[in-house]
This record gives C-alpha cells, structure tokens and sequence, in this order.
C-alpha cells in the first residue's frame, strides 16, 4: 500500500529548500508548530479523481489568497504544484479508478522560527455515494457576525482558508444534536453565507445562484466548476446575496465542496426542500469527469 503519501515541502526563511517523503505514520510536527499551538496556517484540499487533480491551478490561486491574508510567506507555486503532482505519481496504479484528497498545508512554523512548515499528504476521500445520492439535511445557524465583515474587520480572516476549523467543526456537531448532517451558516443581517466545508448553490426561477466572495465567503472551486458546467450547456448563473427564505423556496439546492463535489439538500431546518434528480447526477457525473 502506498497511499498515503506524505511530501514534507522543508522550508527555510528564503522559501522551500527541499521536498522530502516522510512516512505519514511517523510523527512529523513539532508541538510547538503554531499550526499546531494556534492553529495559525492555511490549507486546501484538492479532489484527486483517478489520479486527475481537480481545479489545481485555482487551488494554488486560493492558497496564495489565504497566505497573503495571513501576512504567511508568499508559497511557491511552482514547488507546491509539482508536489502534488510528485504525491499523485508516488501513488500510482492507486489512483486508478478512485478518488483521493490532496491536502496542502502551510503553517506559520515553530513559534519564535523564521521558517513555515508546510507539506502535501494524499489520502483516501473515503465514500460520499450516501450523500451524494440521498441527499444531506441542512440546518441554519448564525455565524455571528454581518456579511460586510470582510470589508469591516479583515482580522476576522473570513474568506481565507485557515486551520482554524474549530468553529466549522462544532456547527456540524450541533447539526448532528439537531438530527441533521450539515450547516449553512447565516449572517447577523440575514444573509445566507456557506457550510463549514461547502459553498451553497440554490436554483432559482432557472437560475444557478450563489453567495458572492465579497461577502466574506471562501471562493469555492467546485462551486465554480458546476456553474461552468452550467453555462456550457446554456445555463444562467449569478453571484447575489441569498435569503434564508430564497432557499426554502429555491428549486434545488445543493452543497459543493472538493472530495464530496455536490450533495442536494433534501430538509432545510426539519422542512423539505424541493430537489431536481435530473441535474444533480448529471452535475455530478460532469464534476468527476474534470
Ligand atoms: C468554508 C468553506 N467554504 C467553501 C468550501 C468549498 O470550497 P471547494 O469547493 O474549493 O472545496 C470549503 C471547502 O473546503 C470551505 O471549507
């Protein structure tokens, strides 16, 4: 077995100075890494389906995004590619009909260092067909804060991709206590925003619709891989503040996020939502097939 592949990008204050497989069942993190200690550093995770990384190149746009918003050390794009690219490679025949996450990590090192820690592990995506076919049941919880913060407080690092994920992780515990298995969160001034892991896409009078960056939400890349797809084959797409109550009458809903691509939403907070078989799987199928 060779997935995972574990590929630590050795960094010194000038940038990377060396790529190096480690074994990913050693330890291999300082527990004094501020990634660790602070959960200050950024990721991303990549959908690797049948050896294809997916949406690389906006990954890697992304990564840079939430390194400047984090005042982290500029990544070298061209090391972090070819990283990847090296990860998928040392997998091989693995790759070869399913599907796997690369995740990139970059931290702000060991406190008191003047060197990032950073590396790229590829790993099984596990199963999504449940979600993906049977659709998710989605509650709403307020985010707490307004869908101007990016704009009012960039402190806040809304709209970075950042390791710190506690919050996103107790809103899914707390859908779970409310019988249900994933969040939209919403603003203080009503504004529909995203999931803890997803961007939300609702289809409205024909209309793909989603949430607009701006409003402090991660820009998705498999978000805008469906509206390419979308407008491939004719369709409308729109970036627009959403309401909840747009969303409860929308006429498919869906989340999207890398590793489980869509999932339609069947209940928003216990009430059915209406759903279109008819576009999920074919979505679907065109996402894979990227
Ligand atoms: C907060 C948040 N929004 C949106 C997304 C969807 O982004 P992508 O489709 O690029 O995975 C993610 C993905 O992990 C996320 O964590």
């Amino acid at each position: 077995m060779t997935v995972p592949v574990l590929l630590v990008l050795v960094h010194d204050a000038s940038g990377v100075v060396s790529v190096e497989r480690r074994d990913p069942r050693a330890p291999q993190v300082s527990i004094l890494d501020l990634g660790v200690t602070r959960g200050d550093g950024i990721f991303e995770s990549i959908g690797v389906v049948d050896g294809r990384p997916q949406a690389l190149e906006p990954h890697l746009t992304r990564l840079a995004r939430s390194a400047a918003m984090l005042d982290l050390p500029e990544p070298d794009r061209d090391v972090w590619r070819a990283a990847v690219l090296q990860s998928i490679d040392l997998a091989g025949d693995e790759t070869a009909g399913r599907e796997l996450l690369a995740k990139l990590v970059l931290t702000r090192g060991i406190e008191g260092g003047d060197a990032p820690t950073g590396w790229v592990y590829l790993y099984d995506a596990g199963a999504y067909d449940s979600e993906r076919e049977g659709g998710i049941r989605v509650v709403t919880l307020d985010r707490g804060y307004r869908s101007d913060v990016a704009q009012t407080s960039p402190w806040l690092l809304a709209g970075a991709k950042t390791l710190s994920y506690a919050v996103n992780k107790a809103a899914l515990r707390e859908a779970a206590r409310r019988g249900a298995d994933d969040v939209v969160f919403v603003s203080t001034d009503g504004i529909v925003l995203e999931g803890p892991n997803s961007s939300v896409i609702a289809l409205i009078d024909g209309v793909h619709v989603t949430t607009p960056p701006e409003l402090g939400v991660l820009e998705g890349t498999t978000q805008h891989a469906f509206f390419a797809d979308v407008e491939a084959h004719g369709g409308k797409t729109a970036y627009r503040p959403l309401t909840v109550d747009e969303l409860r009458s929308a006429d498919a809903l869906w989340l999207a996020s890398s590793g489980r691509q869509i999932a339609p939403v069947t209940s928003l907070d216990g009430v059915d939502v209406a759903q279109d078989a008819r576009l999920t799987g074919p979505a679907l199928a065109s996402l894979l097939a990227r």
